[in-house]
């Protein structure tokens, strides 16, 4: 600290040291440690604003550094990345030469191109604060989330009609960090718009009463869905994934990992049981380090909330495309004449509830369809199997010719799902399908038109091919900048959105 000129060693020099130090940063650091290898996977092809040390062990201005990251880490979590490269690691040093690095630390911003290619990288220079950090990096978010007026509503509703969508209701004139980075892991997937409060038109359209409020539109003539849950970026990207899955590289989310640690995956036996020995002899220290993760699962978001509705089979041909050809599995069937009524509407949120909840474990199911009775073919079929309640849920399996009743008249979520699960453990009896059930339903189909088209499901293009870096941009030493430096820095704000929050509301819409 006293010899800035001490960090300022050049790189071939390091080549001569002996062994490498340990790290700055252990396996619970909120810091992503990155090496020439993964620098490309992790940094370079991400959709994501990277921050990355480029440090050595032994440097004092690192050491000093190290809290202030690791604080900015934390308050990117889920926002963009923060991540480290110790370049006093053998394997590490001709990437940090390639890399241009002359000092430690040294700080570079790489932000995605929009569209793909080559990300930009530039040299943070400003304060090693987190606030600082966080700013700069921040600034450095890709906005793909597109403002929403009244006048410009309906163009925003018909573009890719079939896609979905997702309109945040806010009353600030700014975009959030998480909503820039919610728009980043569905980019292609999801087109996220802000409408502020001001749109009367659109607030009345959507009904909204509060801000911020998301609302999600499934994509074609699928009805909006409000989202009432956690407004954290964790419960709502699970919300959003009803409608999509995100891009495979989300920025690591809060307490990653803390939870790797604690988590029991089998084939971490090893290490837990060498955690676990390493507890007993440091009784204190690492019991408080338990507590904290425990502080941190118990914050961590709930689930959710708002599930989408399940979807409705309402032609003949669908019935039978979705469930009755003699290649069909289960389906289950929720018959309804009228989505208004109480014990319907309760069946049908159990179900999407059921679904929702599957969704996001990644658990596979059978596909849910709710059926309105008017629905051509439907009487029929629920005659041939003396059905004639105001609700009635059965799962039908045409490939094997079964079928299975809810027999329950309480549609709560809980005994629908204890007949679900019956039905997935092979419990319970079932019913032999009536002779020509099929028969009937192909026949009422076909005076119909042809099938409907299946929608083809957006496929996401990998349209990025970027190599390792840009060409490094030389460094000026550590020496001129000093942790009392002034709080401007030099990271050029390209994004025109203002950012007014402070450091600490990053994780908020
Ligand atoms: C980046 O975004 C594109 C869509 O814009 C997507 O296809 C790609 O998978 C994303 N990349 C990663 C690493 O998530
Ligand atoms: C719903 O259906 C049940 C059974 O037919 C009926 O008793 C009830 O009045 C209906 N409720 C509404 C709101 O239509």
């Amino acid at each position: 600290m006293h010899h800035p000129t001490l960090c300022a060693v050049a790189v071939a020099v390091l080549a001569a040291l002996p062994g490498a130090q340990a790290g700055l940063y252990s396996k619970k650091s909120p810091v992503l440690q990155v090496d020439g290898t993964s620098y490309d996977r992790l940094i370079a092809k991400s959709n994501y604003t990277s921050i990355v040390e480029f440090y050595a062990p032994w440097c004092g201005h690192c050491k000093n550094l190290q809290p202030a990251y690791e604080k900015a880490a934390k308050n990117l979590a889920g926002i963009a990345k923060v991540a480290a490269v110790n370049c006093d690691e053998d394997e590490n040093k001709p990437f940090c030469g390639q890399m241009g690095v002359q000092g430690f630390p040294t700080l570079k911003i790489v932000r995605p191109k929009k569209g793909g290619g080559k990300p930009m990288v530039q040299d943070y220079n400003g304060a090693r604060t987190a606030s600082g950090i966080v700013d700069a990096v921040v600034q450095a978010i890709n906005n793909y989330v597109v403002k929403v007026e009244d006048k410009n509503l309906d163009k925003f509703l018909d573009e890719k009609k079939e896609s979905p969508k997702a309109l945040l209701f806010t009353d600030k004139g700014t975009t959030s960090s998480l909503l820039k980075a919610i728009a980043i892991d569905f980019s292609d997937v999801i087109t996220v718009g802000q409408v502020r409060n001001t749109q009367t038109k659109a607030v009345e359209k959507f009904g909204i009463t509060k801000f911020p409020t998301l609302v999600l539109l499934p994509g074609g003539d699928a009805p909006a869905v409000t989202y009432d849950g956690e407004l954290k970026k964790e419960a709502l990207v699970t919300f959003l994934s009803q409608a999509g899955s995100p891009n495979p590289d989300p920025a690591p989310a809060k307490g990653k990992a803390e939870k790797k640690k604690t988590e029991k995956k089998p084939e971490k036996k090893a290490e837990k049981k060498a955690e676990k020995k390493s507890a007993k002899e440091e009784e204190p220290s690492s019991s408080a380090a338990d507590s904290e993760t425990e502080t941190a699962t118990q914050k961590a978001p709930v689930i959710v909330e708002t599930a989408l509705p399940i979807p409705t089979i309402n032609t003949p041909e669908k019935l039978i495309k979705e469930c009755l050809t003699e290649k069909s599995h289960t389906c289950v069937l929720a018959f309804v004449s009228s989505s208004e009524n109480d014990s319907a509407k309760k069946a049908l949120e159990s179900l999407a509830q059921l679904s929702f909840k599957y969704a996001q474990g990644k658990r596979h199911l059978f596909p849910f369809f709710e059926v309105p009775k008017s629905t051509d073919g439907a009487g029929s079929l629920l005659k041939a199997l003396d059905l004639n309640n105001e609700v009635e849920i059965i799962a039908i399996n045409a490939r094997r010719g079964w079928w299975r009743h809810y027999e329950g008249t309480d549609f709560a979520h809980a005994s629908v799902e204890s007949w679900v699960d019956a039905i997935r453990m092979g419990e319970g009896s079932k019913k032999k399908l009536p002779e020509g059930i099929i028969a009937i339903a192909v026949e009422e189909a076909s005076s119909a038109a042809t099938p409907e088209p299946e929608p083809t499901p957006a496929t996401p293009e990998a349209t990025e091919s970027s190599s390792v870096a840009d060409e490094p941009t030389p460094v000026t030493p550590e020496a001129s900048s000093s942790s009392e430096a002034s709080e401007s820095t030099e990271t050029k704000p390209t994004d025109p959105t203002p950012e007014a929050e402070t450091a600490a509301e990053h994780d908020e819409l």
